[in-house]
């Protein structure tokens, strides 16, 4: 039988992407605030004996994370089959270390509260940093979409000359990979961050690519300072409008508005936001497929 796609509080286009693709029956729910702000839920389709992906997508995740629970706990209670998530970005995976005595490794409890309430999970390139892999954190089964094809396939076709830049260490994983197939030049930097907006980067090695237009790649933007302290580096050198792309485009406070002002800015759809551009649906689907017919 078909699955049930839920969408909880998330992009209803990749919802009706999604729908088409799995060729899912769209699942109901109801879903209010009680006088008191608790949570009413109520789930309107049969879902027993059924597969049923929830889409809800944990960015800015605190206010979604209990209705999740909500939803998964009442859907199984009805019967269902397996319950998966799908969230495009995963939350909390930076904070993977205790930096300062007494700090909570959010990385940690969030993966096991997931882990106890769905049966898998597919997201597209969460933050792995200090983790090698979520298996060792999450203990349900879990699918990484990786956006580096789709973001070199959008390079190819909207960049001449491209020279790719890795702002950090931690880009590398992206950088190098979109750099091999989309056939471009490119380099990584170092970062030195000192707080949430204050970062410090190398500068790049420019003079052998100086009729290069320079692309930052990284999965996340955030503050935006990663990407906005490199740009000034390129300007300085005179090198050609900048174009900066993320799998994440958090734009945290005015960072969309300080970027748009000195580069060109594409990300993936993981995130509604105006600069998505490069789409993620077929390979999202792709990936859950593969969870329902295990
Ligand atoms: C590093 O940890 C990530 O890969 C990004 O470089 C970082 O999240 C970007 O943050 P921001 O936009 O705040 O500089």
């Amino acid at each position: 039988m078909n699955p049930v796609l839920i969408n909880l509080v998330s992009d209803p286009k990749l919802e009706a992407r999604l729908q088409d693709k799995l060729q899912a029956e769209q699942g109901k729910i109801e879903l209010r605030r009680f006088p008191d702000e608790e949570t009413y839920l109520r789930v309107l389709s049969d879902c027993s004996d059924r597969d049923v992906v929830i889409l809800c997508n944990l960015y800015q995740p605190d206010n979604k994370l209990l209705r999740l629970i909500l939803l998964a706990d009442t859907l199984r209670e009805m019967g269902a089959n397996k319950v998966g998530l799908v969230t495009p970005y995963l939350a909390y995976m930076r904070q993977d270390k205790r930096f300062h005595d007494g700090e909570c490794v959010s990385s940690r409890p969030f993966a096991k509260l997931i882990s106890q309430h769905l049966d898998f999970m597919v997201t597209v390139d969460p933050h792995l940093h200090r983790y090698n892999s979520l298996d060792e954190i999450y203990s349900i089964p879990s699918t990484l979409v990786h956006a580096a094809p789709l973001i070199a396939d959008w390079i190819q076709q909207h960049i001449k000359k491209p020279l790719l830049i890795g702002p950090d260490s931690e880009s590398e994983q992206w950088v190098s990979e979109v750099a091999k197939l989309a056939g471009a030049p490119f380099q990584v930097l170092s970062k030195i961050r000192r707080g949430d907006y204050d970062v410090e980067v190398t500068l790049p090695e420019i003079e052998r690519w100086r009729d290069h237009t320079p692309v930052l790649v990284d999965d996340i933007i955030s503050s935006g300072r990663t990407m906005l302290e490199t740009i000034a580096h390129l300007d300085q050198a005179g090198m050609p409008k900048t174009t900066c792309i993320a799998v994440h485009g958090i734009f945290a406070g005015d960072a969309y508005d300080r970027l748009k002002a000195v580069s060109d800015v594409a990300t993936t759809g993981c995130i509604i936001h105006p600069s998505n551009q490069i789409e993620i649906s077929e390979a999202v689907a792709k990936a859950i497929q593969k969870h329902l017919t295990e």
